[in-house]
């Protein structure tokens, strides 16, 4: 059985950066993992330094390649559409040593971003098991975990910046996926960007909201250098404080350890 961890927040909060960090740990420690960039803003391979065609390599190019044929008539009768579907998308992932990876994308026509939402959930029942960890960074609503059936999420990172609006946003979060009756096993919720510590009337806040703070990130004097020179941020020292915390959540979750593996 494979491990899914969700990574999700308000933008802006550091999900890309702990969601490509924290694929290429699992995928030292424990191969295979699959990374999920499921931000129609497709931007995790980047992070992970992962080359990216737009029309081969995301769910919602292959799926215009797909009505493109259509309305050219090249399918032949009879083809089953979606196996072609799915052997697209498969030979699309992007592989690399002990990680493979599959963006969800846009899809420009007739707005149907929830058809590529449901192709994403359909493609991870089936990719899922081929793996020891799926990482998923969700992009802000959080449709691809909202399925109301089984699919599990077993570890949710809620991602927060330190301030008040960032936290309630978490907590909105934390409610939208009860509503939604996902079957999700831990949640935490993660301060990324703390400068000092979390002040007594942060820590109020967050008791208040009944979410697990699982652990605060301080701000990564390494990661400017990086973004503005597009480098990869799996090329972070070991010892910078962003690297350090994924470590950290890695551990606190029990990710590393075999326990979760029941
Ligand atoms: N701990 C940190 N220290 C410094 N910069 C950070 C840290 N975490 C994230 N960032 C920066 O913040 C910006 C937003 O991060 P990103 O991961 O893209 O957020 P999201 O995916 O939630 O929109 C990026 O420029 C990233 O480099
Ligand atoms: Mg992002």
């Amino acid at each position: 059985m494979s491990i899914t961890i969700a990574v999700a927040g308000k933008g802006g909060t550091g999900k890309t950066a702990i969601s490509a960090l924290l694929a290429a740990l699992l995928a030292k420690e424990s191969p295979p993992v699959l990374a999920v960039d499921g931000d129609p803003a497709t931007n995790l391979h980047q992070a992970l330094g992962l080359p990216l065609d737009d029309e081969t390599n995301t769910i919602g190019g292959i799926r215009e390649l797909m009505e493109e044929k259509i309305t050219q008539a090249e399918f032949a009768l009879g083809t089953d559409k979606q196996a072609w579907l799915d052997a697209k998308i498969f030979e699309g992932l992007v592989e690399s040593a002990g990680l493979d990876f599959l963006a969800m994308g846009r899809s420009e026509s007739q707005g149907c971003y929830c058809a590529v939402n449901h192709m994403l959930r359909h493609i991870l029942d089936k990719l899922a098991g081929n793996y020891q960890y799926v990482v998923i960074d969700n992009e802000a609503g959080m449709e691809h975990i909202s399925r109301q059936t089984t699919r599990d999420v077993d570890v949710l990172l809620i991602i927060s910046d330190p301030t008040i609006r960032s936290i309630t946003a978490a907590v909105r979060t934390r409610k939208l996926i009860d509503d939604l009756r996902t079957n999700v096993g831990q949640v935490h919720l993660v301060i990324n960007r703390l400068a000092g510590n979390i002040t007594p009337q942060m820590s109020e806040l967050i008791a208040g909201t009944g979410l697990n703070l699982l652990v605060t990130i301080p701000e990564d004097p390494n990661m400017a250098p990086l973004e503005t020179g597009g480098r990869p941020l799996t090329e972070l020292p070991p010892d910078s404080p962003l690297r350090r915390g994924v470590v950290d959540i890695a551990t606190k979750t029990g990710l590393l350890a075999e326990k979760l593996r029941t």
